[in-house]
Protein backbone atom coordinates (compact mmCIF):
# COMPACT_ATOMS: atom_id res chain seq x y z
CA UNK A 1 0.00 0.00 0.00
CA UNK A 2 1.26 3.73 -0.68
CA UNK A 3 -0.66 6.93 0.06
CA UNK A 4 0.20 10.97 -1.36
CA UNK A 5 1.96 13.25 0.33
CA UNK A 6 0.49 16.70 -1.14
CA UNK A 7 1.87 20.47 0.12
CA UNK A 8 -0.61 22.65 -1.42
CA UNK A 9 -0.06 25.77 -2.15
CA UNK A 10 1.51 25.71 -5.66
CA UNK A 11 0.01 27.33 -8.96
CA UNK A 12 0.50 24.51 -11.70
CA UNK A 13 1.86 25.78 -14.43
CA UNK A 14 2.90 24.20 -17.89
CA UNK A 15 2.15 21.20 -20.28
CA UNK A 16 0.24 18.35 -19.52
CA UNK A 17 -0.49 15.82 -22.04
CA UNK A 18 -3.46 13.39 -21.94
CA UNK A 19 -3.52 9.33 -22.17
CA UNK A 20 -5.90 7.20 -23.66
CA UNK A 21 -9.67 7.31 -22.37
CA UNK A 22 -9.71 4.42 -19.44
CA UNK A 23 -13.74 3.99 -20.22
CA UNK A 24 -13.48 3.57 -24.57
CA UNK A 25 -10.07 0.96 -23.47
CA UNK A 26 -12.02 -1.10 -21.19
CA UNK A 27 -14.95 -1.65 -23.53
CA UNK A 28 -12.50 -1.95 -26.47
CA UNK A 29 -10.33 -4.70 -25.55
CA UNK A 30 -13.06 -7.07 -25.07
CA UNK A 31 -14.22 -6.24 -28.23
CA UNK A 32 -11.24 -6.84 -29.85
CA UNK A 33 -12.37 -10.68 -29.12
CA UNK A 34 -15.20 -10.41 -31.88
CA UNK A 35 -12.67 -10.33 -34.54
CA UNK A 36 -11.36 -13.58 -35.50
CA UNK A 37 -7.88 -11.81 -36.08
CA UNK A 38 -5.31 -9.94 -33.79
CA UNK A 39 -5.78 -6.54 -32.99
CA UNK A 40 -3.62 -3.76 -32.58
CA UNK A 41 -4.85 -1.36 -30.17
CA UNK A 42 -3.13 1.93 -29.33
CA UNK A 43 -3.08 4.75 -27.09
CA UNK A 44 -4.32 2.56 -24.55
CA UNK A 45 -3.46 3.85 -20.58
CA UNK A 46 -1.21 1.77 -18.49
CA UNK A 47 -3.75 1.56 -15.64
CA UNK A 48 -4.66 -1.10 -13.17
CA UNK A 49 -7.72 -1.68 -14.70
CA UNK A 50 -6.52 -2.19 -18.52
CA UNK A 51 -3.81 -4.84 -16.50
CA UNK A 52 -6.68 -6.70 -15.10
CA UNK A 53 -8.09 -7.10 -18.53
CA UNK A 54 -5.06 -8.22 -19.90
CA UNK A 55 -4.79 -11.07 -17.72
CA UNK A 56 -7.94 -12.16 -17.81
CA UNK A 57 -7.99 -12.13 -22.01
CA UNK A 58 -4.92 -14.47 -21.40
CA UNK A 59 -6.42 -16.61 -18.78
CA UNK A 60 -9.34 -17.23 -21.55
CA UNK A 61 -6.32 -18.40 -23.97
CA UNK A 62 -6.05 -15.15 -25.65
CA UNK A 63 -2.53 -14.18 -27.17
CA UNK A 64 -1.68 -10.06 -25.67
CA UNK A 65 1.05 -8.75 -25.29
CA UNK A 66 0.76 -5.25 -23.80
CA UNK A 67 3.62 -2.93 -24.46
CA UNK A 68 4.57 -0.42 -22.12
CA UNK A 69 4.30 2.36 -25.14
CA UNK A 70 0.69 1.71 -24.36
CA UNK A 71 -0.24 -0.40 -27.43
CA UNK A 72 -2.07 -3.93 -26.91
CA UNK A 73 -2.01 -6.87 -29.43
CA UNK A 74 -4.80 -9.29 -28.66
CA UNK A 75 -5.34 -12.10 -30.80
CA UNK A 76 -8.49 -13.93 -29.60
CA UNK A 77 -8.10 -16.89 -31.50
CA UNK A 78 -7.42 -19.51 -28.92
CA UNK A 79 -9.75 -18.24 -26.52
CA UNK A 80 -11.11 -21.65 -24.91
CA UNK A 81 -12.21 -20.39 -21.76
CA UNK A 82 -16.04 -18.54 -21.59
CA UNK A 83 -16.03 -18.08 -17.71
CA UNK A 84 -14.46 -14.81 -15.70
CA UNK A 85 -14.51 -15.48 -12.57
CA UNK A 86 -15.20 -13.33 -9.25
CA UNK A 87 -11.68 -12.84 -8.07
CA UNK A 88 -10.51 -11.24 -11.58
CA UNK A 89 -13.39 -8.67 -11.41
CA UNK A 90 -13.64 -7.98 -8.13
CA UNK A 91 -12.74 -4.45 -8.54
CA UNK A 92 -13.64 -3.99 -12.32
CA UNK A 93 -17.18 -2.59 -13.42
CA UNK A 94 -16.54 -2.63 -16.89
CA UNK A 95 -15.67 -6.37 -16.52
CA UNK A 96 -19.78 -6.83 -18.01
CA UNK A 97 -18.46 -5.52 -21.75
CA UNK A 98 -16.88 -9.75 -21.60
CA UNK A 99 -20.67 -10.69 -21.29
CA UNK A 100 -21.45 -8.78 -25.00
CA UNK A 101 -18.27 -9.93 -26.38
CA UNK A 102 -18.26 -13.42 -25.69
CA UNK A 103 -22.11 -13.76 -26.11
CA UNK A 104 -21.20 -11.78 -30.04
CA UNK A 105 -18.43 -13.78 -30.53
CA UNK A 106 -19.06 -17.80 -28.98
CA UNK A 107 -23.30 -17.61 -28.17
CA UNK A 108 -22.49 -18.44 -24.26
CA UNK A 109 -20.61 -16.82 -21.57
CA UNK A 110 -20.09 -16.66 -17.86
CA UNK A 111 -19.43 -13.76 -16.04
CA UNK A 112 -19.16 -12.83 -12.57
CA UNK A 113 -21.23 -9.68 -11.37
CA UNK A 114 -19.19 -6.59 -11.74
CA UNK A 115 -17.32 -4.86 -8.91
CA UNK A 116 -15.95 -1.32 -9.59
CA UNK A 117 -16.26 1.71 -7.47
CA UNK A 118 -19.06 1.68 -4.62
CA UNK A 119 -20.93 4.85 -5.62
CA UNK A 120 -24.74 3.62 -5.97
CA UNK A 121 -26.51 0.17 -6.69
CA UNK A 122 -25.48 0.14 -10.18
CA UNK A 123 -28.18 -2.25 -11.29
CA UNK A 124 -27.34 -4.12 -14.58
CA UNK A 125 -31.14 -4.52 -15.29
CA UNK A 126 -30.85 -2.51 -19.01
CA UNK A 127 -27.55 -5.04 -20.01
CA UNK A 128 -29.92 -7.89 -19.33
CA UNK A 129 -33.18 -6.69 -20.94
CA UNK A 130 -31.64 -5.73 -24.23
CA UNK A 131 -29.13 -9.04 -24.32
CA UNK A 132 -32.38 -10.83 -23.74
CA UNK A 133 -34.02 -8.93 -26.42
CA UNK A 134 -31.53 -10.22 -28.71
CA UNK A 135 -32.42 -13.97 -27.79
CA UNK A 136 -29.95 -14.57 -24.99
CA UNK A 137 -30.81 -16.74 -22.13
CA UNK A 138 -29.92 -15.51 -19.02
CA UNK A 139 -29.62 -16.61 -15.59
CA UNK A 140 -28.16 -15.11 -12.55
CA UNK A 141 -26.78 -17.74 -10.07
CA UNK A 142 -24.21 -16.89 -7.24
CA UNK A 143 -23.36 -14.20 -8.53
CA UNK A 144 -22.24 -15.48 -11.79
CA UNK A 145 -24.33 -14.41 -14.75
CA UNK A 146 -24.79 -17.10 -17.44
CA UNK A 147 -25.66 -16.30 -21.16
CA UNK A 148 -26.57 -18.44 -23.88
CA UNK A 149 -27.61 -18.42 -27.22
CA UNK A 150 -28.07 -20.93 -30.05
CA UNK A 151 -28.51 -17.71 -32.41
CA UNK A 152 -28.46 -14.04 -31.78
CA UNK A 153 -31.00 -12.23 -33.85
CA UNK A 154 -31.12 -8.49 -34.02
CA UNK A 155 -34.21 -6.53 -32.19
CA UNK A 156 -35.27 -3.26 -31.12
CA UNK A 157 -34.52 -2.30 -27.96
CA UNK A 158 -35.53 0.82 -25.69
CA UNK A 159 -33.18 1.41 -23.08
CA UNK A 160 -35.58 2.91 -19.80
CA UNK A 161 -32.48 4.65 -18.29
CA UNK A 162 -29.65 6.11 -20.96
CA UNK A 163 -26.70 3.82 -19.81
CA UNK A 164 -23.52 4.03 -21.18
CA UNK A 165 -22.33 0.26 -20.16
CA UNK A 166 -25.65 -1.46 -21.61
CA UNK A 167 -25.34 0.96 -25.03
CA UNK A 168 -22.26 -0.69 -25.01
CA UNK A 169 -22.52 -4.25 -23.99
CA UNK A 170 -26.02 -4.63 -26.36
CA UNK A 171 -23.44 -2.99 -29.81
CA UNK A 172 -20.86 -5.73 -28.63
CA UNK A 173 -23.69 -9.05 -28.81
CA UNK A 174 -25.95 -7.40 -31.51
CA UNK A 175 -22.65 -7.58 -33.99
CA UNK A 176 -22.95 -11.16 -33.46
CA UNK A 177 -26.46 -11.48 -34.15
CA UNK A 178 -28.32 -11.94 -37.21
CA UNK A 179 -30.23 -8.63 -39.13
CA UNK A 180 -30.72 -5.37 -37.45
CA UNK A 181 -30.43 -4.18 -33.97
CA UNK A 182 -31.77 -0.34 -33.11
CA UNK A 183 -30.51 0.68 -29.06
CA UNK A 184 -33.11 3.52 -28.54
CA UNK A 185 -32.26 6.17 -25.70
CA UNK A 186 -28.95 5.53 -26.17
CA UNK A 187 -25.63 6.99 -24.31
CA UNK A 188 -24.12 9.38 -26.51
CA UNK A 189 -20.85 9.61 -24.53
CA UNK A 190 -17.34 9.58 -26.43
CA UNK A 191 -16.72 6.40 -26.09
CA UNK A 192 -19.53 4.85 -26.93
CA UNK A 193 -18.50 6.21 -30.40
CA UNK A 194 -14.98 5.04 -30.21
CA UNK A 195 -16.39 1.76 -29.74
CA UNK A 196 -18.63 2.01 -33.07
CA UNK A 197 -15.73 3.00 -34.58
CA UNK A 198 -13.80 0.30 -33.56
CA UNK A 199 -16.61 -2.34 -34.26
CA UNK A 200 -16.55 -0.60 -37.76
CA UNK A 201 -13.18 -0.71 -38.78
CA UNK A 202 -13.19 -4.67 -37.79
CA UNK A 203 -15.94 -4.74 -40.72
CA UNK A 204 -19.24 -3.96 -38.28
CA UNK A 205 -21.85 -1.92 -39.92
CA UNK A 206 -22.95 0.44 -36.87
CA UNK A 207 -24.30 4.06 -37.76
CA UNK A 208 -25.87 6.23 -35.32
CA UNK A 209 -23.62 6.35 -32.32
CA UNK A 210 -23.07 9.63 -30.74
CA UNK A 211 -27.39 10.35 -31.33
CA UNK A 212 -29.69 8.72 -29.38
CA UNK A 213 -30.52 5.70 -31.97
CA UNK A 214 -28.05 3.51 -32.87
CA UNK A 215 -28.34 0.70 -36.16
CA UNK A 216 -26.44 -2.16 -36.12
CA UNK A 217 -26.36 -4.37 -39.05
CA UNK A 218 -25.30 -7.85 -37.25
CA UNK A 219 -23.72 -10.96 -38.64
CA UNK A 220 -20.89 -9.54 -40.56
CA UNK A 221 -17.39 -11.76 -39.89
CA UNK A 222 -15.22 -9.14 -38.35
CA UNK A 223 -11.48 -8.69 -39.04
CA UNK A 224 -8.63 -7.55 -36.88
CA UNK A 225 -7.62 -3.86 -37.47
CA UNK A 226 -4.88 -1.37 -36.05
CA UNK A 227 -6.85 1.04 -33.96
CA UNK A 228 -6.36 3.90 -31.90
CA UNK A 229 -8.13 4.99 -28.51
CA UNK A 230 -9.64 8.85 -28.02
CA UNK A 231 -7.96 10.32 -25.33
CA UNK A 232 -9.30 10.59 -21.91
CA UNK A 233 -12.05 13.43 -21.41
CA UNK A 234 -12.78 12.89 -17.80
CA UNK A 235 -8.78 13.05 -17.07
CA UNK A 236 -8.30 15.97 -19.30
CA UNK A 237 -11.24 17.36 -17.09
CA UNK A 238 -9.72 16.24 -13.93
CA UNK A 239 -6.17 18.32 -15.06
CA UNK A 240 -8.70 21.55 -16.33
CA UNK A 241 -10.38 21.61 -12.67
CA UNK A 242 -6.86 20.92 -10.79
CA UNK A 243 -5.32 24.07 -12.68
CA UNK A 244 -8.06 26.03 -12.04
CA UNK A 245 -8.19 24.87 -8.39
CA UNK A 246 -4.73 26.19 -8.00
CA UNK A 247 -4.96 29.81 -9.94
CA UNK A 248 -2.56 27.99 -12.04
CA UNK A 249 -2.11 28.33 -15.97
CA UNK A 250 -1.74 24.61 -17.69
CA UNK A 251 -1.54 23.46 -21.64
CA UNK A 252 -3.61 20.48 -22.08
CA UNK A 253 -2.46 18.58 -25.00
CA UNK A 254 -4.24 15.64 -27.25
CA UNK A 255 -7.70 16.56 -26.01
CA UNK A 256 -11.00 16.52 -28.00
CA UNK A 257 -12.24 19.74 -27.25
CA UNK A 258 -16.34 19.31 -28.03
CA UNK A 259 -16.50 16.67 -25.28
CA UNK A 260 -15.02 18.61 -22.75
CA UNK A 261 -17.08 21.56 -23.80
CA UNK A 262 -19.54 20.90 -20.34
CA UNK A 263 -16.11 21.30 -18.02
CA UNK A 264 -14.90 24.15 -20.22
CA UNK A 265 -18.25 26.25 -19.90
CA UNK A 266 -18.67 25.63 -16.34
CA UNK A 267 -15.08 27.14 -15.71
CA UNK A 268 -15.91 30.07 -17.65
CA UNK A 269 -18.84 30.18 -16.25
CA UNK A 270 -16.89 30.90 -13.05
CA UNK A 271 -14.20 33.19 -14.27
CA UNK A 272 -11.53 31.01 -15.56
CA UNK A 273 -10.53 31.86 -18.64
CA UNK A 274 -10.47 28.46 -21.54
CA UNK A 275 -9.06 28.69 -24.67
CA UNK A 276 -8.78 25.77 -27.62
CA UNK A 277 -5.88 25.70 -29.74
CA UNK A 278 -4.26 23.02 -32.40
CA UNK A 279 -0.27 23.12 -32.80
CA UNK A 280 -0.76 20.96 -36.37
CA UNK A 281 -0.40 17.64 -34.29
CA UNK A 282 -3.46 17.95 -31.62
CA UNK A 283 -5.62 20.17 -30.46
CA UNK A 284 -4.87 21.30 -26.88
CA UNK A 285 -7.03 23.78 -24.27
CA UNK A 286 -5.50 26.44 -21.88
CA UNK A 287 -6.89 26.66 -18.80
CA UNK A 288 -6.04 30.02 -16.93
CA UNK A 289 -7.25 31.21 -13.20
CA UNK A 290 -6.06 34.48 -12.47
CA UNK A 291 -8.83 35.21 -9.68
CA UNK A 292 -10.36 32.93 -7.32
CA UNK A 293 -13.22 30.94 -9.08
CA UNK A 294 -16.62 32.06 -8.77
CA UNK A 295 -19.44 29.63 -7.36
CA UNK A 296 -21.52 27.97 -9.61
CA UNK A 297 -23.91 25.17 -9.91
CA UNK A 298 -23.90 22.47 -11.21
CA UNK A 299 -26.22 19.39 -12.55
CA UNK A 300 -24.55 15.89 -13.37
CA UNK A 301 -26.28 14.49 -16.76
CA UNK A 302 -25.30 11.74 -19.73
CA UNK A 303 -23.35 13.44 -22.22
CA UNK A 304 -23.10 16.08 -23.39
CA UNK A 305 -24.16 17.41 -20.28
CA UNK A 306 -21.47 17.82 -17.24
CA UNK A 307 -20.11 14.48 -16.39
CA UNK A 308 -20.62 12.37 -13.07
CA UNK A 309 -17.07 11.06 -13.07
CA UNK A 310 -15.83 15.72 -12.60
CA UNK A 311 -18.60 15.87 -10.11
CA UNK A 312 -16.11 14.98 -7.64
CA UNK A 313 -13.07 17.33 -8.33
CA UNK A 314 -15.23 19.74 -9.63
CA UNK A 315 -16.82 20.19 -5.90
CA UNK A 316 -13.10 20.09 -4.09
CA UNK A 317 -12.94 23.16 -6.64
CA UNK A 318 -16.23 24.86 -5.58
CA UNK A 319 -15.17 24.31 -1.54
CA UNK A 320 -12.63 27.08 -2.11
CA UNK A 321 -14.61 28.99 -4.69
CA UNK A 322 -16.07 32.41 -3.75
CA UNK A 323 -19.92 32.33 -3.29
CA UNK A 324 -22.00 29.39 -2.47
CA UNK A 325 -22.54 26.91 -4.97
CA UNK A 326 -24.79 23.73 -5.09
CA UNK A 327 -24.65 20.59 -6.81
CA UNK A 328 -27.00 17.88 -8.35
CA UNK A 329 -25.92 13.81 -8.53
CA UNK A 330 -28.66 12.80 -10.72
CA UNK A 331 -26.78 9.70 -11.92
CA UNK A 332 -25.57 8.23 -8.92
CA UNK A 333 -27.40 8.08 -6.11
CA UNK A 334 -24.37 7.70 -3.55
CA UNK A 335 -21.64 9.53 -5.24
CA UNK A 336 -20.93 11.63 -2.30
CA UNK A 337 -18.35 9.50 -0.33
CA UNK A 338 -15.51 12.31 -0.63
CA UNK A 339 -17.89 14.70 1.25
CA UNK A 340 -17.03 14.06 4.92
CA UNK A 341 -13.05 14.25 3.77
CA UNK A 342 -13.68 17.32 2.22
CA UNK A 343 -15.36 18.64 5.32
CA UNK A 344 -12.02 17.38 6.82
CA UNK A 345 -10.72 19.94 5.54
CA UNK A 346 -12.36 22.82 6.63
CA UNK A 347 -15.15 22.61 3.52
CA UNK A 348 -18.48 23.64 4.28
CA UNK A 349 -20.86 21.33 2.65
CA UNK A 350 -24.34 20.01 3.40
CA UNK A 351 -26.17 17.24 1.70
CA UNK A 352 -29.33 16.51 1.64
CA UNK A 353 -30.27 13.67 -0.93
CA UNK A 354 -28.58 13.98 -4.94
CA UNK A 355 -28.07 17.91 -3.42
CA UNK A 356 -24.90 18.91 -1.76
CA UNK A 357 -24.80 22.97 -1.18
CA UNK A 358 -21.13 24.22 -0.42
CA UNK A 359 -20.33 27.65 1.17
CA UNK A 360 -17.13 28.48 -0.79
CA UNK A 361 -13.65 28.99 1.82
CA UNK A 362 -11.12 30.77 1.67
CA UNK A 363 -8.75 27.70 1.90
CA UNK A 364 -8.88 24.43 2.97
CA UNK A 365 -6.34 23.25 5.66
CA UNK A 366 -4.24 19.71 5.03
CA UNK A 367 -5.88 16.44 6.64
CA UNK A 368 -5.20 12.59 6.46
CA UNK A 369 -8.01 11.71 4.06
CA UNK A 370 -8.68 7.90 2.55
CA UNK A 371 -10.43 7.66 -0.95
CA UNK A 372 -13.41 6.25 -1.16
CA UNK A 373 -13.32 5.40 -4.77
CA UNK A 374 -11.49 6.35 -8.39
CA UNK A 375 -13.12 9.71 -9.40
CA UNK A 376 -13.04 10.77 -5.29
CA UNK A 377 -9.44 10.17 -5.48
CA UNK A 378 -9.13 12.77 -7.72
CA UNK A 379 -11.30 15.18 -5.64
CA UNK A 380 -8.91 14.84 -2.75
CA UNK A 381 -5.80 15.34 -4.47
CA UNK A 382 -7.31 18.72 -6.02
CA UNK A 383 -8.55 19.39 -2.73
CA UNK A 384 -4.91 18.91 -1.17
CA UNK A 385 -2.94 21.37 -3.72
CA UNK A 386 -5.40 24.29 -2.94
CA UNK A 387 -4.95 22.97 0.96
CA UNK A 388 -2.26 24.74 3.31
CA UNK A 389 0.07 22.40 4.55
CA UNK A 390 0.90 18.96 4.09
CA UNK A 391 -2.00 16.23 3.15
CA UNK A 392 -1.76 12.83 2.89
CA UNK A 393 -4.20 10.86 0.52
CA UNK A 394 -4.35 7.09 1.44
CA UNK A 395 -6.16 4.47 -0.48
CA UNK A 396 -4.37 5.31 -3.56
CA UNK A 397 -4.90 1.97 -5.46
CA UNK A 398 -8.29 3.33 -6.29
CA UNK A 399 -6.64 6.14 -8.32
CA UNK A 400 -4.19 3.58 -9.96
CA UNK A 401 -7.25 2.24 -11.59
CA UNK A 402 -7.85 5.21 -14.03
CA UNK A 403 -4.95 7.78 -13.93
CA UNK A 404 -2.01 7.27 -15.72
CA UNK A 405 1.13 8.51 -14.17
CA UNK A 406 -0.77 10.88 -12.35
CA UNK A 407 1.91 11.97 -9.88
CA UNK A 408 4.32 12.19 -12.50
CA UNK A 409 2.11 14.60 -14.92
CA UNK A 410 1.59 16.82 -11.64
CA UNK A 411 4.66 17.09 -10.16
CA UNK A 412 5.85 17.86 -13.57
CA UNK A 413 3.25 20.91 -13.58
CA UNK A 414 4.65 22.50 -10.36
CA UNK A 415 2.50 20.13 -8.30
CA UNK A 416 4.39 19.06 -4.70
CA UNK A 417 3.09 15.63 -4.57
CA UNK A 418 4.79 12.48 -4.03
CA UNK A 419 4.11 8.40 -3.78
CA UNK A 420 5.12 7.53 -0.19
CA UNK A 421 5.17 3.29 0.61
CA UNK A 422 3.47 2.76 3.97
C1 LIG B 1 -19.94 4.37 -17.02
C2 LIG B 1 -18.52 4.76 -16.66
C3 LIG B 1 -18.51 5.61 -15.41
C4 LIG B 1 -19.45 6.79 -15.56
C5 LIG B 1 -20.83 6.35 -16.01
C6 LIG B 1 -21.76 7.51 -16.32
C7 LIG B 1 -17.23 2.90 -17.52
C8 LIG B 1 -16.41 1.72 -17.20
N1 LIG B 1 -17.77 3.54 -16.46
O1 LIG B 1 -20.44 3.56 -15.95
O2 LIG B 1 -17.18 6.07 -15.21
O3 LIG B 1 -19.56 7.43 -14.30
O4 LIG B 1 -20.74 5.53 -17.19
O5 LIG B 1 -21.19 8.32 -17.30
O6 LIG B 1 -17.41 3.29 -18.66
N2 LIG B 1 -28.42 1.93 -14.81
C9 LIG B 1 -29.56 1.15 -14.59
N3 LIG B 1 -29.60 -0.08 -15.18
C10 LIG B 1 -28.60 -0.56 -15.97
C11 LIG B 1 -27.45 0.24 -16.19
C12 LIG B 1 -27.40 1.49 -15.59
O7 LIG B 1 -30.48 1.55 -13.88
O8 LIG B 1 -28.70 -1.68 -16.48
C13 LIG B 1 -28.36 3.26 -14.19
C14 LIG B 1 -27.18 3.42 -13.23
O9 LIG B 1 -27.50 2.96 -11.93
C15 LIG B 1 -26.93 4.90 -13.28
C16 LIG B 1 -27.26 5.25 -14.75
O10 LIG B 1 -28.07 4.20 -15.24
O11 LIG B 1 -27.85 5.55 -12.44
C17 LIG B 1 -26.06 5.42 -15.64
O12 LIG B 1 -25.22 4.28 -15.54
P1 LIG B 1 -24.27 3.81 -16.72
O13 LIG B 1 -24.24 4.86 -17.77
O14 LIG B 1 -24.65 2.43 -17.10
O15 LIG B 1 -22.86 3.77 -16.00
P2 LIG B 1 -21.74 2.68 -16.17
O16 LIG B 1 -21.74 2.15 -17.55
O17 LIG B 1 -21.78 1.74 -15.02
Amino acid sequence: MAHYEITGGNRLEGVVTISGAKNAALAIIPAAILAGESCLLENLPTIEDVHILEKILRKMGAEVDFTPDGTMRVDAHGIHDHSVTFDMVSSLRASYYLLGALLGRYGHAQVALPGGCAIGQRPIDQHIKGLRALGADIQIEGGIIHANAKRLTGAEIYLDVVSVGATINIMLAAVGAEGQTVIANAAKEPHVVDVANFLNMMGANVKGAGTDVIRIQGGRKLRGCTYAIIPDQIEAGTFMIAAAATGGDVVINNVIPPHLEAISAKLMESGVRVTEGDDGREFFLRVTADVRPRAVNIKTLPYPGFPTDLQQPMMALLSAAEGSSFIVENIFEERFNHVPELQRMGAEIHVNGRTAFIQGRPKLSAASLYASDLRAGAALIVAALMAEGTSRVHNIHFIDRGYEFFEQKLRAIGANIKRVED
